[in-house]
């Protein structure tokens, strides 16, 4: 296994930054429990411990004893990190006069100490803190500061021990991949070869040894995540593993057929379900968006359930659960794992062990794992889609008229995004079928058919997001291109609204 960086989490929200940072030097890191630590991991090679929303002398603040850590591994505090180990070893920690947030500038450095080699004073650090380090213990030497915070930095004396005030994973510390590195590289001693290529490699062993000849079923998705997977665990097991991708009838125009034609090219042992009619039947007349949800993830699970059924013993089902997936739920009193949200209930249900090799990489390494697993382009740059696909988009009941309608306008939108070349310069991008018939003319006829909604955003996890500013000529295009050639459309309109407080999608 990898040599691996462990990041303690006290419950920061720039903990994930930080293991995404690490793992930018090519080192591979794991994010747990402040509480978890694993003790006898050979890997491990270095310790980093994470911000925290509590203030060290709160009775409910976590805390860990650092000694032994210390007594092992370089280890370094950030934030609360470093104050914790400050106060444990006797230092003060005071809430702030005036609560710190944003930029500071080092005013002083110690570039002679291992972990600020290269650093200058005037460099920017992103502090944001409410507690400030008033008095340090004995040994504890202040390698930096800035005008407000005497104790930017320090290094306990003898020990490969040091805590930082400020967040070096925060992109605007300019300082701070430099001030990572150095720990991660310089003192940890980590050789920077984790890429996709040793991913898979190691993946790809851990696999053979773990699953032997069981036999495993995974369902499709036709996103990037679960096709990744079914490609990496292939690699491994070949036609032991068993792929069911099933149409509940609300993908994108011809999408079945094309994903199911890439995945048979990528060798995948895939099982392809039309349960169209089904899902029709269980959908009609129904409007309230989380009964439409209900209805397609027991649908889905009912169906891969009697697919499965059908095969001979299995044992695994694996999932494309990835680390973004796993962290929200990953609460640090705890360890409970929400399943997956496109296969929800799936596990329980069918009793069978969990296998989710993508369950520490972020999604831009799942796309890197993807391409050196030799993957196209289009199935690993894919935008994301809900897993009730259309249904969410089509405001109100369900009719295959209604499918058809949005994914012929769906499409045109989506093909003109690829040829103008701005297909990967948005997050996601859908076309919404509303509820709404509006008056139109033409030729001499007048009309009264329905109005369509563009839906287009940039974003980096979903989770915010800004409407894409697309140029005005090529939204003309769009709308001349649905209005001519989709029957029952006369009105198309761009959804300009941001999120929060809109979501990316309708319902
Ligand atoms: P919202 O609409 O909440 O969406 O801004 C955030 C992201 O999640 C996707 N999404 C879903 N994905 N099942 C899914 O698998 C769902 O029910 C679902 N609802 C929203 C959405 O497309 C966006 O990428």
């Amino acid at each position: 296994m990898p040599q691996k960086i462990i990041i303690l989490d006290f419950g920061s929200q720039t903990t994930q930054l930080i293991g995404r940072r690490v793992r930018e030097l090519n080192t591979y890191c794991e994010i747990v429990p402040y509480n978890k630590f694993p003790a006898d991991d050979p890997d491990v090679i270095g310790v980093i411990l994470s911000g925290s929303p509590f203030s060290v002398y709160d009775a409910k603040a976590f805390s860990t004893e650092v000694a032994p850590l210390v007594a092992k591994y370089p280890v370094l505090g950030i934030c609360y990190g470093a104050q914790m180990m400050a106060y444990q070893a006797g230092g003060t920690v005071e809430s702030a006069p005036s609560r710190e947030y944003g930029r500071a500038i080092l005013t002083s450095v110690d570039s002679s100490d291992a972990l600020l080699a290269g650093i200058e004073p005037g460099e920017t650090v992103w502090m944001s803190h409410g507690d400030t380090i008033t008095s340090l213990p004995e040994g504890f030497r202040i390698i930096a500061s800035t005008d407000d915070v005497p104790c930017a930095a320090y290094h306990v004396d003898g020990h490969r021990q040091w805590g930082v005030q400020f967040h070096p994973e925060v992109f605007h510390s300019t300082c701070g991949t430099r001030l990572l590195a150095n720990f991660v590289m310089g003192i940890c001693g980590s050789l920077g070869d984790w890429s996709a290529e040793s991913y898979i490699e190691s993946t790809v062993a851990e696999l053979r040894r773990e699953l032997g000849d069981d036999k495993v079923v995974l369902g499709l998705s036709g996103g990037v995540d679960s096709s990744v997977a079914a490609v990496l665990i292939s690699r491994a097991i070949g036609d032991n593993l068993t792929c069911i991708f099933v149409d509940h009838g609300l993908l994108r125009k011809d999408e079945f057929k094309q994903v199911l034609d890439d995945y048979r090219c990528l060798g995948l042992n895939v099982l392809g379900v039309d349960a169209s009619e089904e899902f029709f039947m269980a959908l009609k007349g129904v409007t309230d968006p989380e009964r439409k949800r209900k209805i397609i993830g027991k649908g889905f699970i009912d169906v891969f359930d009697r697919e499965a059924h059908k095969l001979r013993d299995v044992k695994w089902l694996a999932q494309g659960t990835i680390y973004p997936d796993r962290i929200e739920s990953l609460s640090i009193t705890g360890t409970t794992i929400k399943s997956h949200h496109n296969v929800g209930g799936l596990p329980e249900k069918m009793n069978l062990r969990l296998c989710e090799p993508l369950k520490w990489l972020f999604k831009d390494e799942v796309r890197a794992v993807g391409h050196a697993l030799g993957m196209p382009d289009h199935l690993i740059k894919r935008h994301p889609f809900p897993g009730p696909g259309l249904a969410v988009r089509i405001l109100g009941d369900i009719t295959p008229e209604k499918v058809r309608i949005l994914q012929e306008a769906d499409d045109i939108f989506i093909r003109g995004l690829r040829e103008r070349g701005l297909y990967d310069q948005v997050w996601q991008a859908g076309v919404i079928l509303l509820p709404v018939q509006s008056v139109g003319v033409m030729g001499d006829e007048r009309t009264y058919e329905s109005a369509v909604a563009l839906r287009a955003v940039t974003s980096t996890d979903a989770m915010t997001a800004d409407w894409a500013h697309l140029p005005y000529d090529f939204l003309a295009k769009v709308s001349n291109d649905i209005i001519n050639k989709v029957r029952g459309v006369n009105r198309v309109t761009y959804d300009i609204s941001s999120k929060p407080p809109a979501t990316i999608e309708w319902e």
